[in-house]
């Protein structure tokens, strides 16, 4: 049995058919384009999606992990300031044209399935990971199970407030979210920010919109003081989340992925001594290690979410 997974980020979209096991058997990825409005990036998923759908083989379910809080349970994405929709009906959409099920899910809930599953969470009952790229998502695993909440809107773990008063703006309209204070999104600002101070930035002479996080990454890893007190900073920030996290989930494993971790051991080594300083009992304190899924998190965890959430519909035989 073949199942179609959809990774739905603000930069790309990416579809896969796996097995059960996680195997991936055809891939293939477009960009999102989301300034071309709502139902140009629909069809662009239903083109990735058939792209992979098998020739002969049924398939049992489309597993889709999109950005935003979103219902689980009718695949509606309520909000998604990173893609510009609001209310976008995904799954219903997406059941009409294919005829199987559809299950839409958080993107980082899928992916903390999917480390749990297939990857570096493997064993633990409870674990926090956290996505750190355009924006940050958070899953929890808690007692063996994907923590949801009542509406399937829990774990929001990028908008914990942690700058109440004079933090920076955040794309969901707030002030001083995790995701404002240390994303990608949220590096490349301060890099702005310096450079329009005046403060000798590496490349100072580009075009300031051109600097993305792995720049800012990059000029800190070769030492470079500015660029590595904005990593020190986005370091402090997560580090500080972290133990909030420890202290209401009190998981055995957090997970680190996206793209602003690829930066180098330092930068986890920050966040770890970050982290480990806040904890109000050295009982909180776990491993905090990298995802293990690298680029598939999205789509194992697309895969994972599918099968539970089908095994939930249809009794197991
Ligand atoms: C959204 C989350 C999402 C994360 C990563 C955040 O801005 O609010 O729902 O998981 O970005 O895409
Ligand atoms: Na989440
Ligand atoms: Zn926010």
């Amino acid at each position: 049995m073949a199942y179609v997974a959809v990774d739905l980020g603000g930069t790309r979209i990416r579809a896969a058919r796996c097995d059960a096991a996680g195997r991936v058997q055809a891939r293939t990825e477009q960009p999102t384009r989301p300034e071309e409005g709502v139902e140009a990036v629909i069809a662009r998923i239903a083109g990735a999606i058939w792209a992979v759908w098998p020739a002969e083989e049924p398939v049992e379910a489309i597993g889709v992990g999109a950005p935003g809080p979103l219902d689980p349970r009718t695949g509606v994405v309520l909000t998604a300031p990173n893609l510009g929709w609001e209310n976008v009906p995904l799954a219903e959409r997406l059941q009409e044209r294919f005829g199987v099920p559809c299950f839409v899910g958080n993107d980082a809930n899928l992916a903390a399935l999917g480390e749990w599953q297939y990857g570096a969470g493997r064993g633990h009952e409870h674990l926090v990971y956290l996505t750190i790229s355009t924006g940050i998502g958070g899953g929890v695993i808690t007692h063996g199970v994907l923590l949801e909440g009542a509406h399937g809107l829990g774990a929001e773990l990028g908008h914990i407030v942690v700058e109440a008063r004079e933090g920076p703006r955040c794309g969901c309209g707030q002030r001083g979210c995790l995701e404002a204070l240390a994303s990608g999104t949220a590096i490349a600002r301060m890099a702005r920010e310096a450079l329009a101070r005046g403060e000798p930035f590496p490349g100072s002479d580009r075009d300031p919109e051109s600097i993305t996080a792995a720049d800012v990454a990059g000029a800190a890893a070769r030492g470079d003081p500015v660029a590595t007190a904005i990593m020190e900073r986005a370091a402090f920030y997560l580090g500080v989340g972290i133990a909030t996290f420890w202290h209401i989930f009190n998981p055995t494993l957090v997970i680190l992925g996206g793209g602003v971790m690829k930066a180098g051991d330092w930068f986890l080594e920050r966040i770890r001594a970050h982290a480990r300083e806040r904890a109000m009992t050295p009982a909180y304190i776990t491993p905090i290690v990298r995802a293990a899924l690298g680029e598939d998190v999205g789509l194992l965890g697309a895969l994972a979410y599918a099968r539970w959430r089908l095994a939930s519909i249809l009794p197991s035989s």
